[in-house]
């Protein structure tokens, strides 16, 4: 079965192709110019969308060998992300799809993060519980198989992601921030300053929640405590590298107790981690280090698949539809989509 996937929930716009679940092309065409101005402007992104998703799917089918008429189905994200953007993929996987008479199937972005790891070689037996943790997104979900799972936890208010990117912009980093302050981190020292840890204080040992605001704030008053923007170059330097590892530190400890944590609680063996904040390299070594010392395995996709992509995208087309799960042709997007 030869499908189609195609991704706009964001500021990448992708395509793939997939035969019966063997991963045949993935193209990715970032909007890198977002980045001056801090963040994703969304309407720019779905016009920047709009601008290369010919070429884009173009691509995808000719780098696969696959013309678009040997296509069986086609799967395209409708949910969540920013309507503008997820309107020009659903829009042009439906008018494709019916020129085409084949089916078409919406696809939970979310679902597509966590299967993204069936996408490696080497993956996860099922049940396995997935951290998805981005720009967007930080939850933690109970995965029994490909079509039943269960949402343990997630934010209560800004995704991980978005809390390195806040805390960058408080220092007068760039953007995206995640990637800075993990090479930052490196060089400071993770015990300099004592932030408070993102798990909801209500937390029991039966819930799954994280909370960054209360974080992201901590560092902002630390910085005016210490009256960060007069200091010389050379103070403030130092001060970036450590409020960068101590900050790090406090959202990865979060991150690894809380997934350690479930995964204990449901005698899950295997647990993964998707989404853009999985590149972070102090989250890979501890949840590494904690989960050997636990007796569980992880499992974290290649970066191209951690980050949005079509591929995983299409690999959730590619079980619904075999499963005889569509859509017709009146999908629609649903900017606030859960799982
Ligand atoms: O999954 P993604 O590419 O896009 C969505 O948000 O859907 O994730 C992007 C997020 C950004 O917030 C970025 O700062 C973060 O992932 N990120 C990182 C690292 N690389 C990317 N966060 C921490 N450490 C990194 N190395
Ligand atoms: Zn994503």
């Amino acid at each position: 079965m030869k499908i189609l996937g195609i991704e706009t929930s964001c500021d990448e716009t992708s395509a793939a192709v997939l035969d019966d679940g063997q991963l045949l092309s993935s193209i990715v065409s970032s909007q890198y110019f977002h980045s001056k101005y801090g963040g994703v402007v969304p309407e720019l992104a779905s016009r920047a969308h709009q601008r290369v998703i010919v070429k884009v799917v173009d691509e995808a089918l000719a780098s696969a060998g696959v013309k678009k008429e040997e296509l069986e189905g086609i799967a395209v994200t409708y949910g969540p992300g920013l309507i503008g953007s997820l309107l020009v993929g659903v829009s042009f996987a439906k008018a494709m799809a019916f020129a085409l008479k084949i089916p078409i199937v919406g696809i939970n972005h979310l679902e597509g993060h966590i299967f993204s790891t069936f996408l490696a070689e080497e993956h996860p037996d099922f049940p396995f519980v997935s951290l998805v943790v981005s720009g967007g997104h930080t939850m933690l979900v109970l995965v029994e198989d490909f079509l039943k799972f269960k949402l343990l936890g997630q934010t209560r208010d800004d995704a991980a992601g978005e809390a390195f990117d806040k805390v960058a912009k408080l220092l007068g980093l760039g953007y995206p921030g995640g990637p800075l302050i993990d090479k930052l981190a490196r060089e400071g020292d993770p015990n300099f300053v004592k932030f408070p840890k993102p798990i909801p204080s209500s937390s029991k040992d039966d819930e799954y929640e994280f909370s960054f605001s209360g974080l992201k704030t901590a560092v902002l008053y630390y910085l005016k405590k210490i009256n960060f923007q007069n200091l010389d170059e050379k103070e403030k330097t130092q001060i970036i590298r450590n409020v960068c590892a101590s900050f790090q530190k406090a959202v990865v400890d979060a991150l690894v107790e809380q997934t350690i944590k479930a995964a204990k609680n449901f005698n899950v063996k295997n647990i993964s981690i998707a989404g853009g904040v999985a590149a972070n390299s102090e989250l890979r070594k501890r949840m590494k280090e904690k989960a050997e010392s636990e007796g569980i395995k992880l499992y974290i996709p290649d970066l191209s698949y951690c980050t949005d992509n079509a591929a995983m995208i299409a690999f959730v087309g590619y079980i619904k539809l075999k499963n005889g799960i569509k859509h017709d042709y009146g999908l629609s997007p649903v900017p606030n989509l859960k799982i």
